[in-house]
């Protein structure tokens, strides 16, 4: 994923294509802990790899569980319920899904065992209420003290060896504030329960009761069958001892899903729609029930096991009222689809919304309104009524993945007569939950080519071109168009043929029919890697020959274009501003002095071994800059409206600098 302080997305307009979903964060963060308290060695298949598994993993191995990955799978060796560390630290970020069963377990253990451990967080972790369960946990004899705040993390728990817990009566937990709760008690308590039967009371009524679904199903994988008495009572059998299931795999997480959900049902057709693949009709998810919300909305929808398919039904959406207690996470999605209906959408059942990762409620109000939207809140409810106008919005995101990825989807207002760009702000923070969840939305979504931004890097041979848009690339999270590279391999496959680079219709052939694949920094022609003969000085100067025909160059203009894709492209060449995309919004034209690019180009070679002579160097540049720049297609010039930059002394890091000021001028959001 890319580091960048902001997002810009144009309007978008439609969406098709397969997305393969990431583990499930629920699922994944249980089975780790389950993994790691069980005795044996566990395989554990398709983990989220994000920010809340991290913590976890790294609390695992500081409680002294063995983690090795290999094949695709993380094999966690388990405790088998003894502590083999008395003392620790615990950092967890802000995964709540860490935070409330390491807690139990922690209390647990150190009080039978013996201990000392303290838990903490990121700054809103230690906002986030923790009483319930510290109060459900002290009456047993657990030693915890709240370090900061009361009710709240950071917290010391202690014990000492020998302790017994007082598990014979009831233990009472609330069920009304989080149900992370009791499953942290229905993860801790078999860990206690070798002797004796023990029996959880919750009080209150359970919200996010699919999730203690989810809790109940993986004890069971883990050999632990909980009697469940409605909602209310739930008993830990005696003799109670985790135990390995060998393998298990984590299932895709529904409420990552919910926004392809939407996705489908706001810009798929039945001839394109979109598919899901990770999380199906066999889900044991509770927002899977998403679904049926979705469908209420206008959504159609199919699915089987591992799989959902969605595409646009109603248009405009329906707006809905409903008690969305199953669905606490996806239900933010809701709200985001309200936009797109023809009347309001009433979400209520979600005061747990304002104990989140930020205060959703607040947030989505706030950034609901900003695109246009009228929005209504209470403590637990939220009535969202459609724009009727669609602002240019700059989004915050409140370190909360879930505002990131559903606002996003208001970039879709094209759909509903709309014409806007958004802005999202700090759009790094889906990587609690979905590192690559930008990466997957602009792998299935479009915009009309001339929505898409591109800024253009001309500029004679070895100016630095490369180096400069690759970096502005990855600043703007944007797409990189090498075109130097398709003539390159233009060259090399005349070569290989053994066509002469002069035979301009038979090049054009090839050129036409290039089967070049970029992937990981590295390129494929014909199945073959290239990435180093690609970058030869004999390769440039095929190149150089090859791309004076204009038959050439039009069999790869299409090539080009399709490049343009969401959110933006860098591209670097000869003609990108003049002639490719002589829309762009930014164009560059990059020179440094000959003398300059001489001794880059050395420097280049020597640090791969090569030697050269840099007067040798500088007549090959002057001849291939004349060449470019005296044919007569496409000749290399600079645009009329280009940006000169002469980087002869700048620094790399000062040439991106220097451009990603003029694009802040000129982008959707001008400083
Ligand atoms: O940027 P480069 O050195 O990889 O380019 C290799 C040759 O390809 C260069 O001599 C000119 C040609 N070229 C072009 O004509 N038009 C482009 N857009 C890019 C490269």
């Amino acid at each position: 994923m890319f580091d960048i302080p902001y997002l810009d997305l144009p309007p978008l307009r439609s969406a098709a294509g397969t997305v393969r979903l990431p583990g499930s964060k629920s699922i994944s963060n249980r089975v780790l802990l389950l993994a790691g308290l069980a005795q044996g060695t566990t395989a554990v298949h398709d983990l989220l790899d994000s920010d809340d598994t991290r913590v976890m993993l790294d609390a695992l191995a500081a409680l002294g569980c063995g983690l090795r990955r290999d094949d695709g799978a993380l094999h966690v060796t388990g405790l088998g319920g003894r502590l083999a560390v008395h003392e620790a630290q615990l950092f967890l970020g802000n995964a709540g899904t860490a935070m409330r069963p390491l807690a139990a377990a922690l209390a647990v253990l150190a009080a039978t065992q013996g201990g000392r451990f303290e838990l903490s967080g990121v700054a809103r972790m230690h906002e986030r209420p923790i009483r319930d369960l510290v109060d459900a946990l002290r009456p047993l004899g657990c030693t915890i003290e709240d370090l900061g705040t009361p009710g709240y993390p950071p917290l010391r728990i202690s014990g000492t060896a020998g302790g017994r817990l007082a598990t014979t009566t009831p233990i009472r937990v609330r069920g009304d504030v989080s149900s992370q709760f009791l499953t942290a008690l229905l993860l801790a308590l078999p860990l206690v329960a070798d002797q004796d039967a023990i029996v959880i009371e919750v009080e209150g009524e359970l919200i996010s009761q699919p999730y203690i679904d989810i809790t109940l199903a993986l004890l069971a994988r883990f050999g632990i069958q909980v009697v469940r008495e409605g909602w209310q009572r739930f008993t830990v059998p005696p003799g109670s001892r985790y135990q390995t299931p060998g393998a298990i795999h984590v299932e895709g997480d529904a409420s990552s899903a919910s926004y392809f959900i939407a996705l489908g049902a706001l810009a798929a057709t039945a001839a394109a729609p979109i598919r899901i693949e990770g999380v199906g009709s066999d889900s044991i998810q509770g927002d899977i029930r998403f679904v049926d919300a979705a469908r209420a909305m206008g959504a159609q929808l199919s699915s089987g096991p591992g799989w959902l398919q969605v595409q646009r039904g109603r248009w405009p959406l329906a707006g809905i009222t409903l008690d969305c207690k199953h669905i606490p996470d996806a239900a933010m999605t809701l709200a985001v689809m309200a936009l797109y209906a023809d009347t309001p959408t009433l979400l209520t059942g979600i005061a747990s919304w304002r104990v989140k990762e930020t205060d959703r409620i607040a947030a989505m109000a706030a950034e609901l309104r900003k695109v246009g939207a009228a929005v209504v809140e209470g403590d637990d409810f939220i009535e969202v009524w459609p724009p009727t106008k669609w602002l240019p919005a700059v989004i915050r995101t409140y370190d909360d993945h879930r505002m990131a990825m559903c606002l996003a989807l208001a970039a879709f207002n094209p759909l509903a007569g709309g014409h806007v760009p958004l802005r999202i702000l700090d759009p790094r923070c889906v990587a609690k939950t979905f590192p690559d969840y930008f990466e997957t939305l602009f792998s299935v979504a479009t915009a009309a080519p001339e929505d898409v931004p591109v800024i253009t890097i001309d500029g004679p041979t070895a100016s630095g071109k490369g180096t400069l848009a690759a970096a502005l690339a990855a600043a703007l999270g944007w797409h990189l168009l090498d075109s130097g590279a398709l003539y390159r391999a233009t060259g090399l496959a005349a070569q290989w043929d053994g066509i002469s680079p002069d035979e301009e219709a038979a090049v054009a052939r090839l050129a036409g029919q290039l089967d070049l694949r970029f992937e990981g920094g590295r390129t494929w022609l014909r199945g073959r890697d290239i990435t180093e003969e690609l970058r030869l000085e004999s390769t440039g100067l095929l190149a150089s020959r090859v791309s004076a025909h204009p038959g050439v160059r039009r069999a790869l203009h299409d090539a080009q274009l399709a490049l343009r894709r969401v959110p933006g492209l860098v591209a670097d060449g000869r003609d990108m501003g003049t002639v490719v995309f002589a829309d762009a919004a930014l164009k560059v034209f990059l020179t440094a002095s000959p003398t300059e690019r001489a001794e880059r180009r050395h420097k280049q070679l020597i640090s791969k071994g090569i030697s050269a002579s840099i007067a040798d160097l500088r007549a090959d540049l002057e001849a291939r800059d004349a060449r470019d720049k005296g044919r007569s297609v496409a000749p290399l010039e600079p645009a009329e409206d280009a940006q000169l930059l002469d980087n002869s002394h700048l620094s790399i890091e000062e040439s991106v600098q220097r451009v990603l000021g003029w694009w802040q001028q000129r982008g959707p959001f001008p400083a």
